[in-house]
């Protein structure tokens, strides 16, 4: 960062993510959103006033939380492209795979709901889990993704979503929330079977549920579900009853289909960074 200007005009100083204005006036801080969205920089920006003479401009930020042991296969690249369509639209992205962190789920100690409690609203217990759920109540969207195993998310996301949801549960007919403001949220499913079976293993009353208790914390939810997608890249490698047409049939989805789910996700993250930019605007 530069040190602070003595001329009268102000200007920018900071990274590609944030910039600092050092204004000149009174009068130009009054005038600032008007200044800030004559610039463009309110097409990307949400300003946070610092003190007097200091105001800060953030870019909006979207998260993405892989709930997959895999970097790289289907449910890494759906989140992948998700955070791609955010940052076409201006976002600061990043994404965080749950299986590098060494974390436990709620262990019902019920220090977030304990009257006056110092840990009340927030997961009192520590450990790598805590800065990504610190890290959660600065963002403007977050982008979940697990693939579906024996018929729910895997083991990780399901202990993330305890941490991350319950204390900000309030035990109220109408389903409080205590996290500090309103943020788009997505869920990313990547599952093997194909809409028959998906239908079978009946995963989407599951999914409505996370949808409806996601959306009644951040104030707005929605998922997208990938079906029959492949676990490998070869098939005949592995051992199953499947004929090789089968196999066939499922590179073939990988080749077609799959690049429309990534299209999907890509449209995700284009929505909620719009969506957030208009959400600033009205703050602002
Ligand atoms: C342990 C395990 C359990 C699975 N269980 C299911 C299941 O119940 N239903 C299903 O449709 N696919 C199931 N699958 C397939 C995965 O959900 C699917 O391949 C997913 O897209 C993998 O995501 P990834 O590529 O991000 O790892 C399972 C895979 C594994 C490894």
């Amino acid at each position: 960062m530069g040190s602070h200007p003595t001329g009268p005009a102000p200007f920018w100083v900071g990274t590609n993510s944030t910039f600092i204005l050092y204004k000149s006036s009174q009068a130009l801080c009054s005038n600032l959103n008007k200044f800030l969205y004559t610039c463009g920089i309110m097409n990307t920006s949400k300003v946070r006033g610092l003190d007097k003479n200091i105001l800060k401009v953030e870019k909006m930020k979207v998260l993405a939380i892989n709930g997959s042991p895999r970097k790289t296969w289907n449910t890494a690249t759906m989140l992948n492209k998700a955070l791609e369509g955010a940052t076409s639209e201006g976002a600061k992205t990043e994404i965080t795979h749950l299986y590098d962190l060494n974390f436990k789920g709620c262990t019902s100690c019920f220090a977030c709901k304990l009257k006056g409690g110092k840990s009340y609203g927030e997961c009192a217990y520590k450990d790598e889990l805590t800065p990504v759920l610190k890290k959660i109540r600065e963002i403007d969207g977050l982008i979940l993704g697990s693939p579906i195993y024996i018929g729910t998310i895997t083991g990780e996301m399901k202990k993330f979503l305890e941490r991350l949801i319950y204390p900000y549960m309030v035990m109220d007919p109408s389903h409080s929330s205590l996290f500090p403001k309103k943020i788009q949220v997505g869920f990313i499913y990547t599952m093997g079977a194909n809409e028959i079976r998906q239908k079978e293993m009946g995963i989407d009353p599951y999914i409505r549920l996370n949808e409806m208790i996601l959306g009644r914390i951040f104030g707005a939810s929605e998922s997208i579900v990938a079906i029959d997608t492949s676990q490998f890249e070869d098939y005949t490698k592995y051992v199953s009853s499947f004929s090789v047409s089968a196999w066939e049939e499922k590179s073939k989805i990988r080749k077609e289909v799959f690049p429309l789910d990534c299209e999907k996700a890509y449209q995700m993250g284009v929505k909620f960074a719009k969506k957030t930019l208009t959400q600033n605007k009205h703050e602002s």
